[in-house]
């Protein structure tokens, strides 16, 4: 394993099996009430987050904790970086504070990798602007695995903006590596030009989306993107893109709904599907705390 962990591109398929297999020994101990794995006692680690996030940050630093790490939480809203310290810097002073793993999370494509090739701890992507979020992607393959017992062959669809998402961009990388056949649909504003060159099929309609598959993936919709006209309006993109109970019907027995969350509720999401068994978005969080620790592990102890 390499001393950092960027995007699912840089790895393998045997790596990623590696995580998957160490991470459902994770969940075992975790399930058993066993929070207090030593295999990183004497380690320290930090997060260094520039953008907000509940559910990557805290399970970082919870898998932190039930390894026997220490974990430093430095968020851009009171660090040096208020005072104009660079990112480089920052690292720097990481290493000197004798940091070995650094967690970061960046609005910039890019910044992991640049932070990596400037200091000795090791860097993991929490979500780097449009460009990668590979632990999301860790966490939805095992999630997958678990359900179905494989990843090859498994039929996913991504739904909603495709384009402005990093967690679609690693899922989509991940899971063909892995033998997947991927889908997507969406807005046409909300889909990457050259969608098709990342190897994955574009749904020509909804119905195309959903039937066949084994799992149905939403985004989340960046409200934020609506005020420039992406899509017409909350109540129509539900209506053209939500998942939606009667939709499910032409998935696969068995199909599941995953969200990276946070979740716009009725949006990408029926109130009704969001609070079924199918919808797993809390189990994918759950896996994220066992999947982190089964990464943390190895890079640290590589
Ligand atoms: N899925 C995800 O990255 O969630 P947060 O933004 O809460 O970390």
């Amino acid at each position: 394993m390499k001393k950092d962990f960027l995007c699912i591109a840089d790895s393998n398929a045997d790596e990623i099996n590696e995580i998957l297999a160490r991470g459902a020994f994770m969940k075992k101990e975790l399930l058993k009430g066993n929070k207090s794995m030593g295999s990183l006692k004497g380690k320290s680690i930090a997060t260094l987050f520039y953008e907000n996030s509940t559910r990557t940050k805290n399970s970082f630093e919870n898998a932190c904790k039930f390894l026997g790490a220490e974990v430093t939480s430095i968020s851009a809203a009171t660090s040096s970086i208020q005072k104009g310290e660079t990112l480089i810097d920052t690292g720097i002073t990481l290493d000197a504070i004798m940091t070995d793993a650094i967690i970061i999370r960046h609005s910039m494509a890019g910044s992991p990798k640049i932070l990596a090739d400037n200091v000795k701890a090791s860097v993991i992507n929490g979500g780097d602007g449009m460009h990668a979020h590979p632990t999301q992607a860790i966490l939805d393959m095992f999630t997958m695995k678990e359900y179905f017992g494989r990843l090859e062959g498994l039929e996913v669809a991504i739904i909603g903006d495709i384009k402005h998402s990093r967690v679609a961009r690693s899922n989509i990388v991940g899971l063909l590596m892995m033998g997947a056949n991927v889908k997507v649909y969406g807005p046409n504003t909300l889909l990457p030009i050259d969608c098709e060159k990342l190897g994955c099929k574009v749904c020509k309609d909804i119905d195309e989306a959903f039937k066949g598959s084994d799992v149905v993936m939403g985004l989340r919709i960046q409200l934020e993107r609506q005020q420039r006209g992406l899509f017409p309006s909350l109540s129509e993109y539900t209506k053209f893109y939500g998942i939606t109970k009667d939709r499910l019907t032409m998935s696969n027995k068995g199909v599941i709904v995953m969200h990276p969350g946070p979740v716009n509720r009725g949006v990408e999401i029926s109130h009704e599907v969001f609070d079924m068994e199918v919808c797993v978005k809390d189990e994918q969080v759950t896996n994220g705390i066992a999947t982190r620790m089964a990464l943390l592990e190895m890079l640290l102890t590589r």
